[in-house]
C-alpha cells in the first residue's frame, strides 16, 4: 500500500495473504485476501483494532514497528473468529498488560478458543466509549453480520467506522485506498457471508444510521473512503427486491441434461429474461453466490445418478440453500435412464428457500419433442412469473 495512514493518528496495519485460495476450506479466492487491522494512537492511550490471521501475523508485528508502535494499551476484538482473533495471543505476549477490549459473546468466545483469558479481557456494552486522548472509541454491537457476538467500533473524532467483517471484500491488492473498484468483490463477500443473514444486515444498516461515517475500514480487502457506495451497495443487496434474471445452473453425464439446460437458456432469452448460465462441473460456487443475490428465479439442471441427484448439484444445492437467498421462484430440470430420485431430493434439500417451485421437466433419457414443449412450458411460467412480479414488461 503507498501509504498506510487512515486519519491523522490512524493507520494501517494489517496483513495481505495474496496467495490463499479458499476461506474455510470452501469459499474461493480469485484476489486473495487481507486482515485489517488498523491503530489508533490518543494522546494517552494506544489502540489495535483487531488482529490478524495468525498464518500471516509476521507482516502485523512488522507494520506495528514500521508505524512506531511500542507500546499497546488495548486491542478492540469486533469478532472473534480466528482470521481477525488468531493472532491475538501473540500480541498479547508482545505487549504486556494489553487489555483486550471487547463485548460478552465475544469475550466467552475468545476463552472457547483458548485466544484470551479472562485477567485481560475489558468487557464493553452496547454504546460504550473507550477514551484513548482526544480519540473516543464507540462500540456499536451488530450481531449476526456474520455471527452473534460481532460488533463495530467508531471513531469518533474522524468519523471512521472499524466495522470487521461488514462491508469487506476478500481481495489482496497493493492500494486497498483504491476502492473505486470494489463492487465486484464486495458483492461476492455480501453472497458468501452475509447473505444468509439478510434481514440482520438491514437491521444494522438502521442502526447505523446514527453515525456521521467519512470513512468505513473493515477487515477485510478495500477501505472506503466515500462510504456512500457501499452502503447503498449494501442497501440493495439485502433488500427483498430481485432482478427480471435466472440463475440456470446444469450438471450433465451424457450430455441430455445439458441439452435440456442449453434449450431452456435461450428460451429464457427468447422470453426476455437475462441468464446466468453455469456448468458446475469446476464451476466457482462464488460465481454464482453473487447472481443468486438478485436473480428472481434458480433453475438447477441434474441427472439421477446413484439413486439420487448428481452429487455436484447436490453440493451446489446444499450451499445455495445455506445462502438464503431472495430467489422467488426455483425449479429443476433432469433427466435419468430407469428411475427419477433427483427431483425428490432437491425438494428436500431446497428447504431455506421462500420460493415457489415450479413444476420441474423431467426427461426419461435425451430429451424429445415433449421433453423440449415442458422446457418452453417452465420458460413460459418463469416469464409468467417475472411479469406478474413486475419485473419483466
Ligand atoms: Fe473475517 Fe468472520 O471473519
Amino acid at each position: 500500500m503507498p501509504g498506510n495512514k487512515l486519519a491523522e493518528n490512524v493507520f494501517y496495519v494489517g496483513a495481505k495473504h495474496w496467495d490463499r485460495k479458499f476461506f474455510d476450506e470452501l469459499i474461493p479466492l480469485p484476489d486473495g485476501t487481507t486482515y485489517n487491522s488498523y491503530v489508533v494512537k490518543g494522546s494517552a492511550k494506544t489502540a489495535l483494532i483487531d488482529t490478524v490471521d495468525p498464518a500471516v501475523r509476521e507482516q502485523l508485528f512488522d507494520n506495528l514497528k514500521k508505524t512506531g508502535v511500542t507500546k499497546l494499551d488495548y486491542i478492540v476484538v469486533n469478532h472473534a473468529e480466528q482470521d481477525h482473533s488468531g493472532s491475538l495471543p501473540f500480541v498479547i505476549r508482545a505487549f504486556p498488560g494489553v487489555k483486550v477490549v471487547t463485548n460478552e459473546k465475544c469475550a466467552a468466545m475468545l476463552k472457547e478458543f483458548m485466544l484470551a483469558e479472562d485477567g485481560c479481557l475489558q468487557i464493553i456494552k452496547d454504546g460504550d466509549t473507550l477514551e484513548l486522548g482526544g480519540k473516543t472509541l464507540e462500540f456499536c454491537l451488530t450481531p449476526w453480520v456474520h455471527w452473534p457476538e460481532t460488533m463495530c467500533t467508531f471513531l469518533r473524532e474522524d468519523a471512521v467506522l472499524f466495522s470487521c467483517d461488514f462491508f469487506g471484500s476478500h481481495v489482496a491488492a497493493a492500494d486497498l485506498f483504491a476502492a473505486g473498484h470494489f463492487y465486484k468483490q464486495a458483492k461476492r463477500y455480501y453472497a458468501e457471508i452475509m447473505s444468509p443473514f439478510r434481514n440482520n444486515v438491514r437491521t444494522n444498516l438502521a442502526k447505523l444510521e446514527k453515525f456521521r461515517i467519512s470513512a468505513i475500514a473493515p477487515s477485510h480487502g478495500y477501505i472506503h473512503l466515500k462510504p456512500a457506495a457501499i452502503l447503498e451497495a449494501y442497501k440493495e443487496w439485502s433488500s427483498e427486491e430481485v432482478k427480471n434474471e435466472a440463475v440456470v445452473a446444469y450438471i450433465s453425464m451424457h450430455e441430455s441434461t445439458k441439452k435440456m439446460a442449453e434449450y431452456l437458456r435461450e428460451a429464457l432469452i427468447d422470453r426476455g429474461i437475462d441468464v446466468h448460465f453455469f456448468n458446475l462441473q469446476g464451476a466457482d460456487i462464488g460465481e454464482i453466490a453473487i447472481q443468486l443475490v438478485d436473480a428472481a428465479t434458480f433453475v438447477i439442471g441434474a441427472p439421477t445418478v446413484l439413486a439420487g441427484l448428481h452429487p455436484v448439484a447436490m453440493n451446489a444445492v446444499y450451499i445455495a440453500n445455506a445462502l438464503r437467498p431472495k430467489t422467488k421462484f426455483v425449479s429443476l430440470i433432469s433427466s435419468f435412464s430407469w428411475g427419477d430420485k433427483a427431483t425428490d431430493a432437491v425438494k428436500a434439500a431446497l428447504t431455506n428457500f421462500k420460493a415457489e417451485l415450479l413444476a420441474p421437466v423431467v426427461a426419461k433419457g435425451y430429451p424429445k419433442e415433449i421433453d423440449l414443449k415442458g422446457l418452453d412450458r417452465l420458460a413460459d411460467d418463469v416469464a409468467q412469473r417475472h411479469r406478474a412480479a413486475g419485473i419483466l414488461k
